[in-house]
């Protein structure tokens, strides 16, 4: 199945009576959770329910489906799909096989540190572990302090869905508001009560990384070994390698679990955008040119031997100043620095976008669309994949308000990203933001992003 999640289901249903079995079992879950359980329920002879959000791709229910297992494709959020599998549960005398909080889903997933400890008898740093709801780095470290004390467990989670990290710190569990679905193998939003409690007790630290990061991890396994990891199956490689870099560790023996595969083929564009930022291979620049006759050639000369690998330009009636949006391939931190000060130092204003998800996600596909709009708003909202979110959408807020952006590239995430410009007059907009609420979609301000002030509003204001 791709996934270590069959070692925790497998290990609890194999524990059942066959009475138990021979009345079913049932989950919830939009990803790697519901193959285990269905692989398991086949290799048990027992009959599997595997509820589902209806917003769940296709092609995630469909593998399901093809385990042999009953998919019900039931509320918009894996709460409601968690809460009726639950009810059907009662109704039915099911078994209910909970993804991470359970003894013996986290003995299961912790057969992962057995097998480390019998394989590696020699010296041995740390043992780096993705952290979704905690499954699994709870089940190793349960298992390896036991064994192996002095080997450190570090869980590793993605710097916007970090809810060990921060539960950790608060000395409870802690509930996120939003959670970034890009790793969505460990997008959850609250960590297990007894998986917190053995994390308390075992583990060691949580590092914290970046999407960029992920992607450069996955492209790394694939240049090394040819396998293509899904994000969350790359976390751990990317957090070993960031804390190694941090603590300057060398010559020690480090694990990074890569914990699984099931990579939909559609995100690869995204993560090979930015696996090389994710590097350092590449940055992502603005300028700033004066429009008049050789400007052009005197940004080129400033540019220097780096090596332009990405570049857009439209000329712009309006401005007295032309965008241009660039990338470089970059060898060091000095040298990027070094052309980003020749710029300034021409009076050319330059931006560092690298960093930002805004230019990356959206912004930078917009070139020549500078123009000042009155009353605008700009967000970014989170659309569910499932047909008749945008006519949803317009029906709410158009024809209200008059939409004066709308950018969305498919990127194979579970929620759309899509950011959206808006007209709302300033006595509208308690009325914009109740029935944005209402529209159930999470989404995020992006009006306090100077670089959308500074790639999208007029020129003239610059
Ligand atoms: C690929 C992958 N890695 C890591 C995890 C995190 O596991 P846990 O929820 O036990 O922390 C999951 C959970 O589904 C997963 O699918």
């Amino acid at each position: 199945v791709f996934s270590f999640k069959l070692r925790g289901a497998y290990n609890m249903m194999a524990k059942l009576s066959r009475e138990q079995l021979n009345n079913g079992v049932i989950c919830s879950s939009a990803g790697n959770h519901a193959q285990g359980v269905a692989l398991s329920a086949r290799k048990l002879g027992c009959d599997a329910v595997i509820v589902m959000p209806v917003t769940t791709p296709e092609i995630k229910w469909r593998s399901v489906e093809r385990l042999g297992a009953t998919v019900v494709l039931k509320g918009d959020s894996y709460d409601e799909a968690q809460s009726y599998a639950k009810l059907r549960c009662e109704q039915e005398g099911r078994t209910f096989i909970p993804p991470f909080d359970h003894p013996d889903i986290i003995a299961g997933q912790g057969t992962v540190g057995m097998e480390i400890v019998r394989q590696l008898q020699g010296p041995l740093h740390a043992i780096f572990v993705p952290v979704g709801g905690g499954g699994l780095i709870a089940g190793i470290a349960a298992y390896v302090k036991r064994v192996r004390p002095e080997v450190k467990i570090i869980g590793v989670e993605p710097s916007d869905a970090n809810a060990m990290a921060l539960s950790l710190c608060h000395g409870q569990r802690v509930v996120l508001e939003h959670v970034g679905g890009f790793a969505d193998g460990v997008a959850v939003k609250v960590v297990g009560e007894e998986t917190f409690r053995l994390c308390q007790e075992l583990i060691d630290g949580i590092v914290l990384v970046s999407r960029d990061a992920i992607c450069a991890s996955i492209k790394d396994m694939f240049e090394e070994n040819r396998n293509i990891l899904e994000p969350a199956g790359a976390l751990a490689l990317a957090g070993a390698e960031a804390y190694c870099k941090y603590y300057g560790l060398k010559g020690e023996t480090v694990v990074a679990i890569s914990s699984g595969a099931n990579m939909n083929f559609d995100r690869l564009r995204l993560v090979t955008e930015l696996a090389d930022v994710g590097r350092k291979r590449e940055a992502v620049l603005a300028t700033f040119l004066p429009e008049e006759q050789g400007s052009f050639k005197k940004f080129a000369e400033l540019v220097g031997r780096m090596n332009i690998t990405e570049f857009k330009y439209r000329y712009d009636s309006n401005g007295k100043e032309a965008l241009v949006l660039y990338s470089v391939g970059i060898y060091t931190d000095h040298e990027l620095k070094a052309m980003v000060e020749r710029m300034e130092s021409s009076e050319l204003k330059t931006v560092n976008l690298t960093d930002n998800d805004l230019a990356k996600d959206h912004l930078r596909y917009f070139i020549g669309g500078r123009s000042e709009v009155k009353d605008e708003l700009v967000y970014r909202f989170i659309f569910p994949e499932r047909p008749g979110a945008l006519m949803n959408f317009l029906d709410t807020l158009s024809p209200r308000w008059n939409i004066s952006l709308f950018h969305y590239r498919a990127q194979g995430e579970t929620g759309a990203n899509v950011l959206v410009g808006i007209q709302v007059p300033p006595e509208d907009v308690d009325e914009f933001r109740s029935r944005a609420d209402n529209l159930g979609y999470e989404y995020m301000s992006e009006m306090n992003n100077e670089i959308y002030h500074l790639l999208l509003r007029s020129p003239n204001k610059v």
